[in-house]
Parts: structure tokens; sequence; C-alpha cells
């Protein structure tokens, strides 16, 4: 039996983290078999996307974007499609969606769409939706020295691209990510409930 797959996406501290791990725990109890990962990765593409993220390495946006789906591609072959075709659950913390809302500040909407093409889309996407304000008070406690006014104006663009996606997007979800932990992670289960029990 093929198994699901969920994206979870956002904003910078809108939850992602804590949302897929309660979403994976809460998938496990009900027996499913369950891998939890996230993109960029932890393997040789995704180390190298950090490094040119801490400015280590110095590339261009395009460049950057490339590596961005060369990393989903090795994630795609390595991890998710055989535990998808082992009837796995995979709930991925950040996905296609978020090369679009955030690639596109930078390039071509199209051109990361059509990099993107061939890639299986989610059976559930999760968009958690905060306000500006809301992330960047979020983001001070791990980041106490970000710089506020270019964040909060990157902020507001990957947000608008999110709420455009959401309604271009089939099986996608946008949920209010100022309520509660355990109340966003209710709306999570309940979107799971209408789109995959
Ligand atoms: N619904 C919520 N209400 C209040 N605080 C929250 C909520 N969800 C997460 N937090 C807190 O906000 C911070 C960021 O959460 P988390 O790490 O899950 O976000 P993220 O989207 O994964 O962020 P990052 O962009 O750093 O990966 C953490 O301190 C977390 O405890
Ligand atoms: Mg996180």
């Amino acid at each position: 039996m093929q198994g699901r797959l969920i994206a979870i996406e956002g904003c910078d501290g809108s939850g992602l983290s804590t949302q897929t791990r309660l979403l994976c725990e809460w998938l496990r109890s009900k027996n499913l078999e369950v891998l939890q990962t996230k993109e960029p990765t932890e393997n040789f593409i995704g180390k190298t996307i950090r490094s040119v993220l801490r400015k280590e390495i110095v590339t261009d946006q395009k460049t950057l974007q490339l590596l961005f789906c060369a990393d989903r591609g090795h994630h795609l072959e390595s991890e998710i499609i055989p535990a998808l075709n082992n009837g796995k659950t995979v709930v991925t913390d950040r996905y296609i969606m978020s090369t679009l809302a955030f690639g596109s500040i930078d390039v071509d909407m199209e051109w990361l769409k059509k990099l993107n093409e061939k890639f299986p889309k989610p059976d559930l996407t999760i968009i958690i939706d905060v306000p500006e304000s809301v992330s960047i008070e979020r983001i001070k406690k791990s980041r106490p020295n970000i710089e506020l006014f270019e964040e909060t104006e990157k902020l507001k663009k990957i947000r608008g691209n999110y709420k455009k996606l959401s309604v271009e997007f089939p099986n996608t979800v946008f949920i209010d990510g100022t309520k509660t932990v355990d109340e966003v992670s209710g709306d999570i289960k309940s979107a799971w409930k209408v789109h995959l029990a």
C-alpha cells in the first residue's frame, strides 16, 4: 500500500517544527508508520544550502534555488519515495511550496514551478499562517540580533505568497497559527481527518 505525503509549510517561526513533531506523534499513536523529515535536509546538499544561508559560501539566488531543488530530488529518491513505497506516512517540515514562497522573492516563480514539476505533489499541504509580528517575536527567541525591518518586509512577501499559493494548489489547508499550540495541532488533525482518513 502506498503511503501519504504531508507537507507542513509557513513563514519562519510559524510553528512548523513544533507542529510537525506533534502530528507525527499523533499519527504514530494511531498505529501508522511515520517518517518525520525536513528540508533543507541534513545530507550533503542540505549542508551546502545551510553554508550559503550562513553566508560562509557566496552564490547567486538562482544557484541557491537549484540547490534547494537538488536537495529535494535527493531527499525524494533516498528517503521519501522509499518510505511511501513501504506504506509509511511521510511528514516533511517544508517542501515544494517553500521554494515557491521564499524563492520567488528573488527569482521567477514560473521557473521555480517548472523546476519542481516532476516532483510528487503532497497528498496534503498544511500552511500555518501567522502575522509578521508573531513570526518576529518567536524568531527573536532563537535569533536575538535579528534585522527587524529587513526581516519584517521579507516575511510580509512570503506570507502573501503562501496566501496566493494556498488557493492555487489542491489539497492545501490554510491554518491560523496564532492560536495555542494545542489548538493549531487540533486544526491540523482535523485537516488530516477530512483529507486523508
Ligand atoms: N501556537 C504557538 N503559540 C505560541 N508559541 C508557539 C506556537 N507554536 C510555536 N511556538 C513557539 O515559537 C517558537 C518557534 O516555533 P517552531 O520552532 O516550532 O517554529 P518553526 O516554524 O519551526 O521555526 P523556524 O523557522 O525557526 O524553524 C518556539 O519557541 C515555539 O515554542
Ligand atoms: Mg523549524
